[in-house]
C-alpha cells in the first residue's frame, strides 16, 4: 500500500499514545512518538547542567544531540548520545523541564525538521505530538484531535505513573498551559481535524472510529 500518514494531537492524557500505537499496528504503519523527542533532548539539556532559562544554550545543547528514536508501534528505543533514554524521559524531572524546552523556537526547528524526515522514509506512518496536523504534516491524510475532562484525562495518567491524582492534575494543568500558549507551534487544533472526546470511549473504540474515517477517505 502507499502512503498515509495520520496525525494525532491532543494533550497529555487523552488517549494519544495507545490509541496511535494500536492504529498503527493495526495498519501495519510505522508509530512516531514527538514528545519522547522533545523528552530526550529536554533529558540531555538537563544533564548538561545549563540553566534552562537560557534559551541560546539549550538550543546549542539541541542542535548537537545525537538523537535516535524507533518507529515500531511495538516498542521503539530513544537514545541520546548513545545512552537508552527511555525510562530517564518518562521521569519527573524531565518532565517537569520539557515544555521550558519545548518553547525554544530553535528547538522546534531541528525536531520538525527530523520529524518530517522520519515520516517521508517511513512513507505509513501515524505521528503522535502537539502540532503535527498544525506544523509537522499539514498535508496528513487523517488529523485528529484527541480530547477528555481534565478529571479523566489526570486519572489515567495517575494510573500509568502511580503518582497520585492530586499532583498529576496539576502537572498537566501546568504543562497544559505551558503548551497552548508558547508563541512557537502551540498545542492547536488543525481547522481540518477531527476531534474525539475520549472522556467516554474505551481505546478500541476510538480506535475503531479511526479506522472507520480512514476507510471513508479511501
Ligand atoms: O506527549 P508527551 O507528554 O510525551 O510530550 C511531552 C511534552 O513535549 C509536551 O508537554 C510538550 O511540551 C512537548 N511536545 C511538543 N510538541 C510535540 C510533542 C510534545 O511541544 N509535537
Amino acid at each position: 500500500a502507499g502512503r498515509c500518514v495520520v496525525a494525532v494531537d491532543g494533550p497529555s492524557g487523552s488517549g494519544k499514545s495507545t490509541v496511535s500505537r494500536r492504529l498503527a499496528v493495526g495498519l501495519g504503519a510505522r508509530y512516531l512518538d514527538t514528545g519522547a523527542m522533545y523528552r530526550a533532548i529536554t533529558w540531555a539539556v538537563l544533564r548538561s547542567g545549563i540553566d534552562l532559562a537560557d534559551a541560546g544554550s539549550v538550543a546549542k545543547v539541541a542542535g548537537e544531540v545525537d538523537l535516535r528514536i524507533g518507529t515500531d508501534p511495538k516498542g521503539y528505543g530513544v537514545t541520546a548520545d548513545g545512552v537508552t533514554v527511555d525510562a530517564e524521559i518518562r521521569g519527573p524531572e524531565v518532565t517537569g523541564a520539557v515544555s521550558a524546552v519545548a518553547a525554544v523556537p530553535a528547538v522546534r526547528v531541528l525536531l520538525v525538521t527530523r520529524q518530517r524526515e522520519i515520516i517521508a522514509d517511513a512513507g505509513r506512518i501515524v505521528v503522535e505530538g502537539r502540532d503535527i496536523g498544525s506544523v509537522v504534516a499539514p498535508d496528513a491524510d487523517l488529523k485528529v484531535y484527541l480530547t477528555a475532562s481534565e478529571a479523566a484525562r489526570a486519572a489515567r495518567r495517575s494510573a500509568e505513573d502511580a503518582t497520585d491524582v492530586a499532583t498529576t492534575a496539576a502537572d498537566l494543568a501546568r504543562r497544559d498551559r505551558l503548551d497552548s500558549t508558547r508563541k512557537a507551534h502551540p498545542l492547536a487544533q488543525a481547522a481540518d481535524a477531527v476531534v474525539l472526546d475520549t472522556t467516554e470511549l474505551g481505546i478500541d473504540e476510538v480506535v475503531a472510529r479511526l479506522r472507520d474515517l480512514l476507510t471513508d477517505r479511501g
